[in-house]
């Protein structure tokens, strides 16, 4: 069965001789794109979608979220918009209602929280553990995040649980817990940073899971100045998230692991990819991470969510976008690109997902606007129109 899209007003492709695409079509076949180009050249199909003049554009990949939780914390928000300071503490909160939840509660809250991000365009999704911090929880937040993300990150080192000694606990995350959650994961992640776990302890965990064949990300530079994104770079991770603070040698560093890679054809080999997360720096009022200057040092760059019950309670692709562009200097297109293309290099996939090119997974989705400018130029209106997931509609 073959699927034409066709009428479309503007088309975001990878391709670097045409970036975007003005009356475009596409056409998907075995949920691949098969052909792009100019609608009225467009070959015919058995289904043909209208797209009505709207814009057209990869669905989002969404490198960077935390969805297995349960409980509310609103109330730490509220306390951190009345001055109070964002902590790693909170985290222990949500253990424990993460704890108390079912399995069916748990998977139904996971389940919804996918949905309510397809419907914004997402149709490619990292999430991790780290709310469980116990053998047992962590294996099952990892088997429910396995039945329904794309890619599974475990984060037995999000914090060090109350009450644990923190070497014994690292001991614990880069052994047992590690075998644990083994057939459930494809990356683990750790957060280092003051507060949560120090470089030596960082270090342990990047080294244990890099020796179980799992690929690698950080969580550095949040909350301040750190070790987090020289620790990626030295152990090949694929990204560090957050780099709210980077120094000098910080932004070199990154900029060196892309030295074998070109930007433009998207060719060669990957380096440390940075993902920022804007709507987590708005909700804990942290300076922006700097994306221009990442871009500018020949950096690639990730847009995430970072959906998660602390710091950045949305799963919308289109705010990030949105406040990328207000905010942190990007143009619409590097925006665009980070929230796509940026995600999949970060998660690895991406030769198969990421932009719309002939021979990749058919993930598109469809603005009720003409162009993907709208995403900056009507922040926080719900423009996704319709989603298509490997050629399907996903969206409800
Ligand atoms: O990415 N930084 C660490 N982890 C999450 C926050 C988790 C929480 O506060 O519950 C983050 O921002």
């Amino acid at each position: 069965m073959s699927l034409l899209i066709t009428n479309i007003a503007e088309l975001t492709s990878q391709d670097p001789e045409r970036r975007v695409l003005q009356d475009a079509a596409i056409v998907v076949e075995n949920g691949r794109f098969a052909w792009i180009g100019a609608a009225h050249r467009a070959p015919a199909a058995d289904v043909v979608h209208d797209a009505g003049g709207r814009a057209a554009l990869p669905g989002w990949v969404d490198s960077h979220t935390h969805l297995v939780f349960a409980g509310d914390r609103s109330a730490e928000f509220q306390a951190r918009m009345a001055g109070e300071s964002y902590a790693a503490g909170g985290i222990a909160v949500t253990m424990e209602a993460t704890r108390a939840a079912d399995d069916d509660e748990l998977t139904r809250l996971v389940r919804g929280r996918v949905a309510e991000a397809a419907d914004g365009g997402t149709t490619y999704l990292e999430t991790k553990t780290g709310y469980g911090l116990s053998v047992d929880q962590e294996r099952r937040h990892a088997r429910i995040a396995s039945a329904v993300a794309d890619h599974v990150t475990y984060l037995g080192a999000h914090l060090v649980p109350p009450g644990a000694d923190a070497e014994e606990y690292t001991e614990l995350v880069c052994t047992e817990m590690l075998t644990a959650v083994r057939p459930y994961v494809h990356s683990a992640d750790v957060f280092c940073e003051r507060g949560a776990f120090s470089e030596d302890q960082s270090r342990r965990v990047l080294a244990a899971c890099r020796d179980a064949g799992l690929g690698l990300r950080v969580h550095g530079n949040q909350l301040g100045p750190g070790p987090g994104a020289r620790l990626a770079v030295e152990f090949g991770a694929a990204s560090v998230d957050h780099v709210n603070y980077l120094e000098p040698d910080d932004v070199a560093a990154l900029a060196g692991s892309w030295s074998g890679w070109d930007s433009a054809s998207a060719t060669g080999a990957p380096g440390v990819v940075a993902t920022c997360l804007p709507a987590c720096d708005l909700s804990t009022r942290q300076p922006l991470a700097p994306g221009r200057e990442l871009l500018d040092a020949g950096v690639e760059i990730a847009l995430a969510s970072n959906c998660n019950p602390g710091t950045s309670y949305t799963t919308s692709m289109a705010f990030c976008v949105g406040t990328a562009v207000l905010q942190m200097g990007l143009s619409v297109q590097e925006a665009v690109r980070a929230a796509t293309f940026g995600g999949a290099l970060a998660l690895g996939v991406q030769d198969t997902v990421g932009s719309i090119e002939v021979g990749k997974r058919a993930d598109v989705q469809l603005l009720n606007a003409p162009s993907a400018a709208h995403l900056a130029y009507r922040p926080g209106m719900p423009l996704t129109q319709a989603v298509f997931r490997e050629g399907e509609r996903v969206d409800s």
